[in-house]
């Protein structure tokens, strides 16, 4: 009956897995290491605690919307603002795609567009990148330009690489549909396509505050757009979307974004760091990147890599099951001394 019930493109997917171990350490995510401070975080509970749970959140969260516009220095009717980033590509690809349509993405990239494609019944090309995990972007010019929608991440996961805005520039000016340009990572690179939505009313910017905002427990994330099309985007989020905590605790967090920067420099930093202190070891290869987060290769298959950190109590992300990262392990950058239990254990394996 599930064949009766249920889409064929459902029952194809694969369910969307992260394999987990026991951890001291937790580098598998992309996550923030750093927790926020508990006189923030009680201070917080305290306004959750006084509001009224039997009461639905206002429709939209215009405050919300206010400070995000104000932020990007866009108007705040630009910005559309959803249950994770996850949740603004959702209502992108309800908004646009429909059976057979095409969508362009880079490949390896971030697993999720492929399953909203999917979904949809709709055609994934992809623009691979090169050996060295850069775009070629003639390739991608050319593929986007009669696609309904092209979804480009930078920086890129899994890769760290980082595209230049002209390339981008050139996808949006070149093509018929919408562009997409993921910005999970943008505190990292601190390169935005923002200012390029003044130029083009077919590009969104997607954002979350899961990543170097430390917010990956609550589930908010944010679009970025002309103010028609923000319209048309809304209409595809459930009313009510955001709940009332994520609304209480992002309006009390966005006034340290400086301390997000500051952290975000010293993710930067860290990050370098234990690159090259990898390369140091024979055999092994840590990739540079963009991001709070790095490919390693090894000699060693990175199933072995992973249970060899696992067993030694880190946890690491196995993305060998991406095309083109056959040989790959992905890592967060973590604290200072998670990174330096990282390098260690990494230089003591046999
Ligand atoms: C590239 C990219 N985009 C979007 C997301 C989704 O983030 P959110 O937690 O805001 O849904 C992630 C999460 O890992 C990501 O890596």
């Amino acid at each position: 009956m599930l064949k009766y019930w249920i889409q064929k493109d459902v029952l194809n997917q694969p369910p969307y897995k992260v394999k987990t171990t026991s951890y001291q350490i937790k580098l598998n995510q992309n996550e923030s290491p750093w927790d926020w401070p508990i006189d923030i975080k009680e201070s917080i509970s305290k306004s959750i605690l006084a509001s009224d749970w039997n009461r639905y959140p206002n429709l939209i969260p215009m405050e919300l919307k206010k400070k995000i516009g104000e932020i990007n220095h866009i108007d705040k009717n630009g910005v559309v603002i959803g249950k994770g980033s996850n949740e603004i590509l959702q209502a992108v690809f309800t908004a646009s795609i429909r059976s057979k349509d095409t969508v362009v993405s880079l490949s390896p990239t971030f697993a999720v567009y492929k399953i909203l494609v999917k979904q949809k019944g709709a055609i994934f090309i992809e623009s691979k990148l090169d050996s060295n995990f850069e775009v070629d972007p003639s390739d991608l010019i050319s593929k986007s330009r009669n696609a309904k929608l092209t979804i480009i991440c930078n920086p890129n996961s899994p890769t760290g690489s980082l595209l230049p805005l002209s390339v981008i520039e050139k996808v949006a000016k070149q093509t018929s549909g919408l562009v997409v340009v993921d910005e999970a990572y943008v505190d990292f690179s601190n390169v935005t396509a923002v200012r390029l939505l003044l130029s083009f009313t077919n590009l969104i910017v997607t954002r979350t505050f899961s990543k170097a905002f430390a917010m990956a427990g609550f589930r908010i994330g944010y679009g970025l757009m002309h103010n028609e099309l923000a319209s048309e985007i809304q209409k595809c989020l459930l009313p009510f979307n955001v709940d009332v905590p994520s609304i209480i605790a992002l309006n009390a967090l966005l006034d340290h974004s400086v301390e997000v920067q500051t952290r975000a420099q010293k993710i930067c930093t860290e990050r370098d760091r234990i690159i090259s202190e990898l390369n140091t070891i024979p055999g092994l290869k840590a990739i540079q990147s963009h991001s709070n987060f790095f490919l390693v290769s090894s000699k060693y298959t990175p199933e072995n890599i992973f249970n060899y950190c696992a067993n030694n109590g880190i946890l690491i992300r196995n993305v060998s099951s991406y095309k083109g990262l056959e040989q790959y392990n992905r890592i967060t950058v973590g604290t200072h001394s998670e990174n330096n239990t990282l390098i260690r254990i990494l230089k003591e394996m046999p």
